[in-house]
């Protein structure tokens, strides 16, 4: 006979798949083991050895880059959901020299950028250079919890051609192998729906909406959060 008091007989269901999949996920998170970026990391090496993908070619950006980026830089379709000022041809070249001394990932907020050139297509102010048609943020947003982001940004003549996917896919495939984090995240103005749908191509959730965290363009503006975890990412590659 049943006791009509046993709490067990009104417990929810949808409780009770919720508690297990919180279990599944604790289990998950331990098994990952605690924080062990391997840092420092010196992207001076990717200079010499870049990352290829089918059609492109990833390296360092240097401050020489600074033509081609400014050809994307100056334009407001880019900038529109980017928090970059307009800028003159003078202070994109600075802002490209800038980013071109990120090297050493150490501590947080170090950075990297990564340039994204296509070979054969010429370099916008030296033809016997490949030209960089975007560029990849490898940023520490924190060594103590082994977190990194990403950033991206293309030129819009060369969008909707999946080479952000391409270039973004092996930054993504090259942190995890050789950085190690735990978990890798981007921060969208909450309107970038192309950006949004390049980090679910990339196999990134969409974990959170931060109401109105920015004002920008004269209105406050919506953070959208995405992230992947280690096993994530490795489950999607079957490693
Ligand atoms: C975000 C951004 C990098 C995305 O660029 P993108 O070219 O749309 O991204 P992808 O490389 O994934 O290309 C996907 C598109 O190419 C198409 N495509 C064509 N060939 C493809 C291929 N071989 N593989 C994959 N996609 C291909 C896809 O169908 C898709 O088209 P759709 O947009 O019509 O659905 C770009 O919009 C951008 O630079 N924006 C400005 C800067 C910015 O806002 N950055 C983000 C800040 S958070």
């Amino acid at each position: 006979m049943t006791d009509a008091h046993d709490p067990a007989d009104h417990a929810d269901p949808a409780e009770a798949v919720d508690r297990a999949a919180a279990a599944d996920r604790a289990a998950g998170a331990a098994a990952d083991g605690p924080p062990a970026l391997r840092f420092p990391f010196d992207a001076t090496a990717l200079s010499a050895e870049p990352l290829r993908t089918e059609r492109l070619v990833l390296r360092p950006i240097e401050a020489s880059d600074a033509a081609d980026v400014y050809e994307y830089q100056r334009l407001p379709e880019v900038i529109r959901y980017l928090p970059w000022p307009e800028r003159d041809r003078a202070s994109g070249f600075e802002h490209t020299a800038k980013r071109a001394a990120g090297r050493i990932l150490a501590a947080d907020e170090d950075f990297v950028f990564l340039a994204a050139t296509l070979p054969g297509e010429p370099s916008t102010d030296d033809p016997a250079r490949d030209r960089v048609i975007g560029d990849f943020m490898v940023r520490v947003s924190s060594v103590q919890h082994a977190r990194l982001e990403l950033g991206w940004v293309l030129h819009p003549d060369f969008q909707g051609r999946g080479y952000a996917s391409e270039a973004a896919g092996a930054v993504l495939d090259f942190v995890f192998e050789s950085l190690n984090p735990h978990r890798v995240e981007a921060f969208l103005d909450a309107r970038n729906a192309a950006s949004a749908a390049l980090c679910e191509r990339l196999g990134m959730c969409r974990e959170a909406t931060l109401l109105e965290e920015e004002y920008n363009d004269g209105e406050w503006q919506d953070t959208a959060v995405y992230g992947v975890l280690r096993r994530e990412w490795a489950a999607a590659r079957g490693t």
